[in-house]
């Protein structure tokens, strides 16, 4: 296949309080792709829309992921922030994605059946087709890495799958217009770390999630240093020791989950966590954690505080972020459309 520049993008949807999870899933790979790759990070507020939002509420979410992105380290002038709805194309090569994906692969999708739930005749189009708009999101760049979290591994395949379906069923269109053997690249998925899926701290087999009820489930990253270290000391444990080794943590989903956190914050692996902490009482551990946890994200939080009240310079940012996405959206948009056959 046909060599393609790497660049990376990913998304984060703007809705709710952003939390560890989303933090150490998604955004501390951000901060570390930009050594070494040119990165575009899309704040994905055509994503939110799939379900309903309330306007003001979507605004304020969409400036707090951009502080979040900034204060966490990523630069918005040597790699791309912006908001996806300022890049038109975003939407106009996801229609022609709809018309690549098949019904049958969209069934497939967990997240869509979770989300849907029992009200399947209810939820929106948009919600079905959701996959395809990230498909696009990616590809419209022509994008090679994608930095996501576990939970969208299945997207990342069907976006890999749309690509592969456009190079095929236009490959002739393709090599005359002047592309070789392929238009898209198959985007990668770059999932790694100890912390892929930070879980609940009141239940370590679910998901740590804006939308649980409990704010003690989760550490928000704009939750002070109070609040963290009350939400660490009552998180979920069990009544024996730290084991020694990794291979110990089976069945104990809690610990589990309390080490990989710790492991991701301080950038080391369990076991070496586990090394420092094997055979301990989970109050020590629980202290330590606080500690990291109010060293790594205290900074985070507070400078995310301080941007979001300086909105104009938030919006500023985007602004410039979208112009910069168009002008590498644009002329792909307009190779798609020639491959097609459009006119004009
Ligand atoms: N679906 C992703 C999520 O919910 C967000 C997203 C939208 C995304 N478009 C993307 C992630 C493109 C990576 C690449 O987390």
């Amino acid at each position: 296949m046909a060599q393609f520049k790497p660049l990376v993008f990913s998304g984060v949807q703007p809705t709710g309080n952003l939390h560890l999870g989303n933090y150490l899933g998604a955004i501390v790979k951000f901060v570390e792709m930009q050594k070494t790759h040119d990165c575009i990070y899309c704040v994905v507020d055509m994503h939110a829309i799939t379900v309903p939002q309330d306007p003001a509420q979507l605004k304020s979410s969409i400036r707090e992921v951009t502080a979040a992105f900034i204060a966490a380290g990523i630069d918005p002038k040597a790699h791309i922030v912006f908001n996806q709805s300022q890049v038109a194309e975003h939407a106009e090569l996801a229609w022609v994605f709809n018309c690549v994906a098949r019904m049958g692969w969209l069934n497939r999708m967990t997240q869509f059946k979770e989300k849907a739930g029992k009200d399947r005749e209810n939820v929106s189009v948009g919600l079905f087709a959701y996959p395809a708009l990230m498909a696009a999101d990616i590809l419209v760049y022509r994008a090679t890495h994608v930095p996501v979290g576990e939970d969208q591994k299945q997207h990342l395949e069907l976006s890999r799958d749309i690509a592969q379906k456009f190079n095929n069923d236009f490959a002739e269109s393709i090599a005359l217009c002047g592309h070789g053997d392929a238009f898209f690249p198959l985007p990668e998925p770059l999932i790694q770390g100890p912390a892929t899926r930070v879980m609940s701290l009141r239940d370590g087999t679910k998901k740590m999630s804006k939308s649980d009820p409990s704010d003690y489930s989760r550490l928000n990253l704009t939750d002070t240093a109070d609040i963290i270290a009350q939400k660490v000391r009552k998180a979920k444990t069990d009544p024996e020791a730290l084991p020694s080794e990794t291979a110990g943590l089976a069945g104990r989903a809690e610990a589990d989950n309390l080490v990989g956190i710790y492991a991701a914050l301080d950038n080391r692996s369990k076991d070496d966590v586990l090394r420092e902490f094997g055979g301990g009482n989970f109050s020590t551990f629980k202290n330590a954690l606080v500690d990291l946890a109010v060293a790594r994200l205290g900074p985070v939080g507070a400078e995310m505080k301080r941007l979001v009240g300086d909105p104009a310079y938030i919006d500023s940012v985007l602004l410039d972020g979208g112009r910069r996405a168009r002008e590498i959206a644009a002329p792909n948009m307009k190779a798609v459309k020639e491959i097609l056959g459009f006119i004009g």
